[in-house]
């Protein structure tokens, strides 16, 4: 249970001396370290610091790393996707190409209604299968925890299906996994002349049910035009705050509607996507100290505009950047390539895209009190990279850079 990785090139430890998060300049702080030497005991960091400083002397049951060709960083915090599904719509990839928009093709019954009919006809034992090889992809990039997302069921069976799923893989995967209820992705077929009808499922049987049982740790709702009103999102957050669950919302995507200030004043732990938050909300986030989790893959993917990450960030917006993976707005889950986009074409630097995949991705979750960085006594999430600096892994885009995963102290071989 012992791992010694010495001399390590570069150590990028995310260090944050106790704060849940890091925002303003602060995400520019990465705290990095030459020639430095991590010890782990029992999965998590027991010492860390210069490796001349180093002086503790272990038998051969310890196992020893030198890491001198090698960069270190936290595992990727992932705070944001919906990687449990069944079905790809590469069609719709093809579509766009030719000029139909994501939101044209979802408002014809394409979309996210075609993962749903997929997901519904799929059993538990195979939405399983394709779920653990994407979280194996994803470990092997570098990202030792996700969020999960239901929303692909949208039916009573259909959703509990999911979240089933997603706790059975808590217990058997190797990847940390915090699980959230999304029944409000969008108005299923059945509700479409009764969506309040649909609204009551949710509150009245769903979310008791899912608290019940302990299922998932937040509740997030798509709040938005055609999808969910602030109305409907208010009602089933308050819901779900009674019955002790965190939330989250799918915010300001597609339109603006004011879904970033209900995020404020239901106090959100995250606001999500805001590719169209106006400045009202980027005041109402500060004040409430809700993360914006923004998702460069989704702008990229549908060629939409990008969030203001940089108005956010200088604002003073802890800011969190999550994949979003899923078959529709975002086909990737590399944690690098997300980080790529944010210095590309959202005007970050690579330190705050560092901060924003680790220690602000573990606190849009909840869990940055033991995740998120490389300090003494947090869980030993750590990926080692065959870069010559932090900088080259957004730099040298679309390869995989990683050397070897280490996740809660114990090495991957995959
Ligand atoms: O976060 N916007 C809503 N939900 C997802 C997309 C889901 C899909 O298209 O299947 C998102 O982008």
């Amino acid at each position: 249970m012992n791992l010694l990785i010495k001399n390590i090139k570069q150590l990028v430890t995310v260090r944050s001396n106790g704060k849940s998060c890091k925002s303003g300049n602060k995400m520019r702080d990465i705290g990095v370290m030459e020639q430095a030497t991590v010890l782990i005991q029992n999965g998590v960091f027991a010492w860390i610091g210069p490796h001349t400083e180093f002086t503790q002397v272990f038998d051969d049951s310890i196992d020893i790393i030198d890491a001198s060709d090698l960069v270190a960083l936290p595992g990727f915090v992932d705070s944001h996707t919906h990687c449990i599904f069944a079905g790809y719509r590469e069609n719709e990839f093809a579509m766009r190409a030719e000029g139909r928009t994501y939101q044209g093709i979802n408002e014809s019954g394409g979309g996210i209604l075609n993962t749903v009919y997929e997901t519904r006809n799929t059993s538990k034992k195979e939405l399983k299968k394709l779920a653990s090889l994407h979280l194996e992809t994803m470990l092997r990039e570098g990202t030792t925890t996700v969020e999960m997302k239901s929303g692909y069921g949208l039916s009573e069976d259909a959703e509990i299906k999911m979240l089933h799923t997603i706790n059975d893989l808590m217990e058997e995967s190797l990847m940390g996994i915090v699980p959230t209820f999304l029944g409000a992705h969008a108005v299923p077929p059945e509700f479409v002349e009764n969506p309040d009808g649909y609204v009551q499922l949710i509150c009245q049987r769903l979310l008791p049910y899912i608290a019940k049982h302990k299922m998932a740790k937040f509740c997030d709702a798509f709040c938005e035009q055609g999808y969910f009103s602030l109305k409907q999102c208010r009602t089933i957050f308050e819901t779900a705050k009674s019955l002790g669950l965190g939330i989250k919302i799918h915010a300001d995507q597609l339109s603006q509607c004011g879904a970033s200030k209900l995020a404020a004043e239901v106090g959100a732990i995250s606001a999500d996507h805001l590719e169209r938050i106006d400045d009202a909300g980027i005041s109402a986030l500060k004040q409430s100290g809700t993360i914006a989790a923004v998702l460069p893959g989704v702008s990229f993917f549908l060629n939409d505009k990008y969030p203001p990450a940089r108005k956010l960030i200088d604002a003073g917006v802890p800011v969190a950047i999550a994949s979003n993976f899923n078959p529709g707005s975002c086909m990737s889950h590399s944690m690098p390539l997300m980080m790529t986009i944010a210095c590309t074409h959202m005007s970050l630097t690579p330190e705050e895209a560092i901060c924003a995949t680790t220690i602000n991705g573990a606190a849009a979750l909840g869990i940055s009190d033991t995740l998120g960085s490389i300090e003494i006594g947090k869980q030993a999430d750590i990926i080692l990279y065959n870069i010559p600096n932090y900088r080259y892994l957004m730099y040298h885009f679309g390869k995989n850079h990683v050397a070897k995963v280490i996740k809660h102290g114990t090495y991957l071989d995959f």
